[in-house]
């Protein structure tokens, strides 16, 4: 059987954490690496999805370049999914040519069949940066929670799903300015006019065949009825349209990313001698996403609708999805701190790796929300993997140096126990495969455990300790039943542990396709596993909450007043063609009809000279007689009722709006210079 499985592609904009491992990388090592020990011919494909506003907005934040930000996170991404083990045949990226010649040429197909839907629709666009804005680039009031820093396509204080021309007073994040709405024109693949194909190809038939989870999401996505989705974005960073009149329009990052798949296929099978087109277009092909819940309906109705479109490709069979993996009982969140990333696990328990692919499987989140704890970490790592398989496989191998000097001894006629041994690893492995195949790997992690565990009972009642003394052969036949499970439990554990399995299997000195034979020679006895200390399980969780805490404060002091944006950077050139001198008040009165103005007679040292100033609410004329100030001497003068203004006076203003004078801190000539 042929099998293309997919993990999703992470956005190579930051790190990704132990949820995003459990969720889409894990499952999909898991079973391809049965599928493989099974003889099938697997291609297992991944890499970074580096196109949308995901990568932008962390440039703008890291004050770099969209390219600098996947070049960086790509190989971070990549290296953290090699120390874990997660096995892919390739891991792209989508900044690849190949990648945007493969989704340039799935739109054009589309577009040649007369798929897209040409809408002309107004949308914000940003008068000073001249862009069309993304809707994460545009912030505003929320209109549920009035929560003043909502995106444009999403609250994320009270997780409303917006669309920009929701918010209450919405903001570019790029020039801190009010956005103007402009025309422009996008393509849209109508989704409206797939629900009938939706409906067979899911609702009649995946019912018994997908997760529950992914299933209803599906329902309630369909039966809700479906809308057009636009497919393109007017953005520089991304997949240029292949079209004339598309000049400075992108593919939508959600079009690109799926597609991202098949280019990876694509550069495998080339570095491979394979030909991808037996992955994506032979009905035989069986091809499996893995993702996380937030996913479903990009990978179960808008990538299958678009291969439908599309006419040459297979869909996919089955789109294990995973629900999120939360954190000491809270959501897991990168940006607010609470989360473990996936590198920083690796700094801090580089040995660990399996440890917690083992833990990660335990608690998966496959048909609910799971909750990682650090206690539980090092629970399941003492109680199960040091006390059930770690003392298992430790005390029949030290027990067969210390018998036979390492030797497999030649058995004795089976009792009752070792025939039932011998069914219990016939049941357990054909358990554990079964399951791993319907992808439930948390229950095929406890069949193998189980074996272990049934492995100990036989030693703990056998006592071959003991019998050696009485009853030799049959102790000879007891070390040589535990050696075989042994054996089974290193070939279950490759699948979970593959690092653990290997070591186990060099323990034991074997081929995993072979069993141990009488008379063949295993290894010394090394712990595969080791208790973790309770001073390194509290650092971590103190950790947690330190960073929690460190990254509030920040935000408290950053968000308690109101910055208006910067503006756009000046040079000191620019700067000094400002004049500003220091002068005083020497007359003021209000101007009629004018309820914010100020008249002032300012002696500027050389001459005296006739300013206007707003600042009539916030002062009386007779308070601010004899008060310094600063000018900008060389402002083009401006009429203002009437009257003729020669400059400004600088005033400093705050949230509250404020107002106090910005003068010499002490009493100076006046028509000084202000530098
Ligand atoms: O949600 C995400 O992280 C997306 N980058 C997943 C893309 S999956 C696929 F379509 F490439
Ligand atoms: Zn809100």
């Amino acid at each position: 059987m042929r099998y293309l499985i997919t993990s999703a592609l992470p956005y190579a904009n930051g790190p990704k954490h132990i949820g995003h491992l459990a969720g889409a990388y894990l499952p999909a090592d898991i079973y391809t690496r049965y599928l493989k020990a099974q003889g099938h011919d697997v291609a297992f494909v991944c890499g970074s999805d580096e196109h949308g506003a995901a990568i932008t907005i962390q440039a703008m934040k890291e004050k770099t370049t969209p390219k600098a930000i996947v070049d960086k996170y790509h190989e971070l991404l990549k290296t953290c999914f090699e120390q874990f083990h997660i096995d892919f045949d390739i891991y792209h990226r989508t900044s690849d040519p190949l990648h945007h010649t493969t989704a340039q040429e799935f739109f054009t197909n589309l577009d040649d069949k007369g798929i897209f839907q040409i809408d002309e629709s107004e949308q914000y666009y940003d008068e000073e940066a001249k862009v069309f804005l993304a809707d994460r680039y545009i912030k505003g009031t929320c209109p549920n929670c009035a929560y003043e820093s909502a995106f444009g396509d999403q609250c994320e204080r009270c997780g409303k799903s917006l669309s920009p021309n929701e918010l209450i007073n919405p903001v570019s994040t790029l020039s801190g300015n009010k956005p103007t709405l402009k025309p422009t024109k996008h393509w849209s693949l109508p989704l409206n006019k797939y629900e009938g194909f939706l409906q067979e190809w899911i609702l009649k038939d995946k019912k018994d065949k997908w997760r529950n989870t992914v299933y209803g999401q599906c329902k309630s996505w369909i039966d809700g009825g479906l809308q057009p989705r636009a497919v393109t974005r007017d953005l520089d960073w991304g997949v240029k349209v292949p079209l004339k009149e598309a000049e400075g329009k992108v593919l939508y990052v959600w079009f690109d990313a799926p597609i991202g798949y098949i280019s990876a296929t694509k550069a495998w099978a080339e570095k491979n001698n394979k030909n991808w087109k037996d992955y994506w277009c032979d009905k035989e092909t069986k091809l499996v996403h893995f993702i996380g819940k937030d996913n479903i309906v990009f990978h179960c109705i808008i990538f299958p609708v678009m291969l439908h479109a599309h006419g040459e490709f297979i869909l996919p069979d089955n789109v294990p999805a995973n629900e999120f993996l939360n954190l000491e009982g809270e959501k897991m969140s990168t940006s607010r701190g609470w989360s473990i990333e996936m590198h920083e696990f690796l700094e801090t328990f580089p040995d660990k790796t399996d440890e917690l692919r083992y833990y990660l499987t335990a608690i998966a989140p496959e048909t609910k929300d799971a909750d990682f704890t650090w206690k539980g970490f090092q629970t399941a790592n003492k109680s199960e993997l040091v006390d059930i398989l770690g003392n298992f496989v430790n005390r029949i191998v030290m027990l067969t140096h210390k018998f036979y000097d390492g030797l497999v001894p030649l058995p004795g006629e089976a009792g009752e126990a070792e025939k039932n041994i011998a069914l219990e690893i016939i049941s357990q492995t054909k358990k554990v495969h079964d399951l791993i195949a319907q992808c439930k790997f948390r229950e095929a992690q406890f069949e193998m455990m189980n074996l272990a565990r049934a492995g100990n009972k036989y030693l703990a009642d056998a006592e071959p300790w003991k019998l050696i003394k009485t009853d030799e052969l049959h102790t000879k036949t007891i070390m040589y039943t535990g050696l075989q499970v042994a054996v089974h439990l290193s070939k279950l554990m490759q699948y979970f542990m593959p690092i653990k399995a290997e070591q186990l299997s060099s323990m034991l000195n074997f081929n995993r396709f072979l069993n141990l034979t009488p008379g063949h020679q295993i290894n010394q006895a090394e712990y595969l596993f080791k208790p973790i200390e309770d001073e390194l399980i509290e650092a971590q969780i103190q950790k947690l909450k330190k960073r929690v805490e460190e990254k509030i404060e920040l935000a408290a002091t950053a968000a308690t007043p109101a910055f208006k944006p910067l503006k756009p950077e000046i040079t000191i050139d620019d700067f000094n063609k400002i004049d500003l001198r220091a002068g005083t008040i020497i007359e003021a009165k209000k101007v009629e009809k004018a309820d914010k103005l100020l008249q002032l007679t300012i002696d500027m040292g050389f001459e005296v000279r006739t300013v206007l100033s707003g600042i009539a609410m916030h002062y009386k004329p007779e308070d601010i007689v004899g008060q310094q100030v600063t000018v900008v001497a060389n402002l083009a003068p401006r009429k203002m009722r009437g009257i003729d203004s020669y400059g400004m006076i600088l005033m400093a203003e705050d949230a509250d709006g404020k107002l106090v004078f910005v003068n010499p801190r002490e009493a100076i000539s006046n028509g000084s210079d202000v530098k």
